[in-house]
């Protein structure tokens, strides 16, 4: 690499952000993460403050970032899940739609804005999850919510042809701090004895071939589609080792 761009990967502090930002640092990227609480963690990257329900924060960290050439926008779990939909409220409903839809695109939309001011590039990718295609139910506000995510990359991908690509990627099952989290809560409900047999049930036994993500795969594959691919604009694309057993066309 001649020079090393910058990247922003928001909801960097633990988790996919976490994975994807380390790897991206580690091929030389300049990183700059995010988090709630960007004090509190150790992080060999830049990470500034930002919760995706403040709006007045998307915007400090716009300021502050003013123009990136690529952005990896991931985001943390609604604070009620796993929760099915007789369980949520008014509040876990605009919980979701500020995590998943306004803050995520309302952060898209400035930083293509500031794009376009420059008469720049700018490359993004979505990321969201498999299960939006065959929803689940402790899932229900996640997978219904940021199901419109496809549907807005093909829109912006389509009306800024010359300055933006957008992407989304549908991830699997990966080893992370929330899906821990999840998968132990879940067992509770169902009575499985302790994290490992609902860990091998819930998310090893999904999988035809027993696999989670490797880190590797998912930072290697954000970093084709922010810097390479570009063929590779207003799509969708599935990274979850066959669990699903939908097919997309
Ligand atoms: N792990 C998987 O298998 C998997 C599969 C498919 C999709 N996903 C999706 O990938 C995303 C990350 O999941 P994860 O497993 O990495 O979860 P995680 O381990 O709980 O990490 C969540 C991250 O989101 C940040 N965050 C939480 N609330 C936020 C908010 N209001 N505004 C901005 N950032 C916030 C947290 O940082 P701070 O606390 O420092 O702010 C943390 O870095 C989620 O949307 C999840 O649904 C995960």
């Amino acid at each position: 690499m001649g020079y090393n761009p910058r990247v922003l990967v928001t909801a960097a502090s633990q988790g996919i952000g976490r994975h994807i930002a380390m790897y991206l640092h580690k091929q030389g990227y300049r990183v700059i993460g995010t988090s709630r609480m960007p004090e509190k963690h150790d992080s060999p990257y830049e990470l500034e403050y930002l919760d995706f329900r403040k709006k007045d924060s998307i915007e400090k960290l716009v300021a502050k970032v003013n123009y990136t050439r690529a952005a990896v926008i991931n985001t943390g779990n609604p604070s009620c899940e796993p929760c099915k939909f007789l369980d949520t409220n008014y509040e876990d409903w605009m919980e979701g739609a500020q995590l998943f839809l306004a803050g995520p695109l309302y952060l898209t939309k400035l930083l293509i804005q500031e794009a376009i001011k420059r008469d720049g590039k700018i490359s993004i990718t979505l990321i969201s999850a498999a299960s939006v295609l065959e929803p689940m139910p402790y899932f229900t506000v996640s997978d219904t919510v940021r199901s419109g995510l496809s549907r807005v990359a093909k829109v912006v991908s389509r009306t800024f042809p010359s300055n933006v690509r957008i992407n989304v990627l549908l991830l699997g099952s990966y080893d992370t701090p929330g899906a821990r989290y999840n998968v132990r809560k879940i067992g509770e409900k169902k009575g499985l004895a302790g994290e490992d047999s609902a860990w091998k049930k819930l998310v090893l036994e999904r999988n035809p071939n027993g696999k989670i993500g490797e880190p590797y795969d998912l930072g290697r594959t954000v970093e084709f589609l922010l810097f390479e691919a570009s063929y590779i604009n207003g799509t969708t694309i599935l990274i979850d080792g066959s669990m699903t057993k939908a097919v997309l066309i």
